[in-house]
């Protein structure tokens, strides 16, 4: 019997290479384009060292040949009796047109799979609360996530609540503002969203901190910061738009960004200026070990083939320097839903 544990796991689609890459585990279904890879071969893997995986499931059974007319009866059987409860029931698709084209599909469906199971005793109701115990498990039971590749197969996987993403597809909505600059606002939101928690949000982005925006027009990412009650210094030679432009909580430096460093520390330091990986980690070890900010998010861009040996290389550039000065440190990367070729990282410096 084969023991190794499999994997499922959802990207961005055209980078399920990468996420084998940065796994290091042995591929079983890695189709080009398919927005999810199963993977063998390693027993554990961590969610937030994977840049590119968007969700990281346990894979437990698959079921093909799902027939149109009763889908439920070939899936309640196939969910393993060893998996006794759930916290909650995720139906989820991959982010391709076809995927899309299953999604009116899976919110039909979710209902009548949420009451079989319910009547089976495995699921907790919309409180959390297990009608066979009585008790809250919502932070104990895995998530019970069934997959539909297509709409005759389905991959029935679990989830870690501590080692995964809580979003549906592992793509975390963020509404956008109508008065934002750009649609890059969106991409600062999702980070929020993605590195910090709603404790870490409440405590690091309070209104009247402050913050550096290098490679700012039109200025997309300072209104986030901005919508937040950040200050916030948008250094760019390009102009600041819409809402942007002239704003009172906004002071706009026409300078190199490369070059700028603040005169006092600031709460944060975002950078989306499209350089070389190794050019901007540079730039952000120099701030760290400057002492000029405590938090920083910077997007990588990866227009290069090796795209994972670019940004190892990046990030260990980055432990590596901090390291070297002692200087203690969170260090995170992901492939956001709104990062295209690129990873959006969160560094921060821990007490
Ligand atoms: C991808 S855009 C930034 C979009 C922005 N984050 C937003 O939300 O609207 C990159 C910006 O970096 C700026 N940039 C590139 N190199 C720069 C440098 N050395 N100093 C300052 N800005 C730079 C460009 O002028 C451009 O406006």
């Amino acid at each position: 019997m084969n023991t190794l544990p499999s994997w499922l796991i959802y990207c961005r689609p055209g980078f399920e290479r990468d996420c084998v890459e940065e796994t290091q585990a042995k591929p079983v279904e890695t189709t080009e384009n398919s927005g999810y890879v199963v993977l063998q071969g390693k027993p554990r893997l961590a969610y937030r060292q994977l840049a590119f995986a968007r969700q990281l499931l346990s894979l437990h059974a698959e079921v093909s040949d799902l027939p149109e007319r009763d889908r439920l009866t070939p899936l309640l059987a196939a969910i393993p009796v060893s998996l006794e409860r759930f916290s909650a029931l995720y139906l989820e698709v991959p982010d391709t047109n076809e995927g899309k084209t299953l999604s009116g599909f899976t919110r039909r469906f979710q209902p009548l799979l949420e009451e079989a199971l319910r009547v089976q005793g495995r699921l907790a109701d919309a409180s959390g609360i297990h009608p066979s115990t009585g008790s809250e498990r919502t932070d104990i039971s895995p998530r019970l996530h069934i997959f539909f590749p297509d709409n005759q197969r389905a991959l029935i996987a679990t989830a870690d609540p501590h080692n995964s993403s809580a979003a549906l597809n592992g793509i975390q909505r963020v509404s956008m503002a109508s008065d934002a600059p750009s649609r890059s606002y969106l991409k600062l939101a999702e980070a929020f969203e993605v590195f910090l928690d709603k404790k870490e949000q409440a405590l690091w982005l309070k209104p009247g901190m402050t913050a550096i925006d290098l490679g700012a027009a039109p200025g997309g990412w300072t209104w986030q910061l901005v919508q937040r009650g950040l200050k916030v210094t948008a250094v760019d030679n390009g102009p600041l738009k819409g809402a942007a432009a002239g704003h009172p909580s906004i002071r706009h430096l026409r300078e190199d960004g490369f070059r700028f460093r603040p005169q006092r520390p600031v709460d944060w330091l975002v950078c989306d200026m499209v350089e070389q990986p190794q050019r901007v980690a540079t730039l952000m070890t120099e701030w760290f070990i400057g002492g000029y900010t405590q938090r920083a998010i910077f997007n990588l861009k990866l227009p290069m083939k090796k795209r994972v040996a670019a940004l190892n290389d990046a990030l260990n550039s980055i432990r590596t320097a901090l390291n070297n000065k002692g200087i203690r440190y969170q260090l995170e990367a992901k492939q956001l839903y709104h990062d295209r070729e690129e990873v959006t990282v969160y560094l921060a410096r821990k007490r």
